[in-house]
C-alpha cells in the first residue's frame, strides 16, 4: 500500500510519529514535506492530492492544527475525497461508504494514540461499493456544476 503524507507547521511532530508507525508496519510511505515555520497548508494539500491521483490505489494523510484547512483545500482538487476524522468510527465509514482517498488529522485536537488508531482503521478498511459507489459518483458530478 502506497501512502503519501504531508503537514503544515502545526502537524509536524504528529506527522513524524505517524511516519515512524507506518514504517514499523512496513508500509510504503513518502513524506511530501512541509515548508517550515509558516507553512501554507493548501500548498501541501495540493502536493499530496496530486500524488494520490497520480498513483491509483494509494492514500494520502494530511495533518494540520485542526485538520480542517487541509480537508477543505484537498477537496478542491478534482477526484479527491478527503475526510477529517476525529475517531475510529468515522475513519471506518470514511472508507466503507465514502471511499475516502485522503485522511485529514488535527494535531492540536487529537493525541498520538487516537491518531494511530484512526490511521490504522482508515488504511485497513475497504470500500463497500454498491449503492455507495453511485453516491460517490454523484459527489464527483458536483465538480462540474
Ligand atoms: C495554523 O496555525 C492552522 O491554522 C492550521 O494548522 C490549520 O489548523 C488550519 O486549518
Amino acid at each position: 500500500m502506497k501512502i503519501w503524507i504531508g503537514c503544515d507547521h502545526a502537524g509536524f511532530d504528529r506527522k513524524r510519529e505517524v511516519i515512524a508507525y507506518l514504517k514499523e508496519q512496513n508500509m510504503d510511505v513518502t513524506d511530501c514535506g512541509y515548508q517550515g515555520e509558516h507553512t501554507d497548508y493548501p500548498v501541501i494539500a495540493k502536493r499530496v492530492a496530486d500524488a494520490v491521483l497520480g498513483t491509483p490505489g494509494s492514500f494520502g494523510i494530511l495533518i494540520c492544527g485542526t485538520g480542517l484547512g487541509m480537508s477543505i483545500a484537498a477537496n478542491k482538487v478534482k477526484g479527491i475525497r478527503a475526510t477529517l476524522c476525529t475517531e475510529t468510527f468515522s475513519a471506518k465509514y470514511a472508507r466503507l461508504h465514502n471511499d475516502a482517498n485522503i485522511l485529514c488529522i488535527g494535531a492540536r485536537t487529537l493525541g498520538s494514540g487516537v491518531t494511530i488508531e484512526i490511521v490504522d482503521t482508515f488504511l485497513h478498511t475497504d470500500f463497500e461499493g454498491g449503492r455507495h459507489e453511485t453516491r460517490v459518483n454523484m459527489i464527483h458530478e458536483l465538480e462540474n456544476k
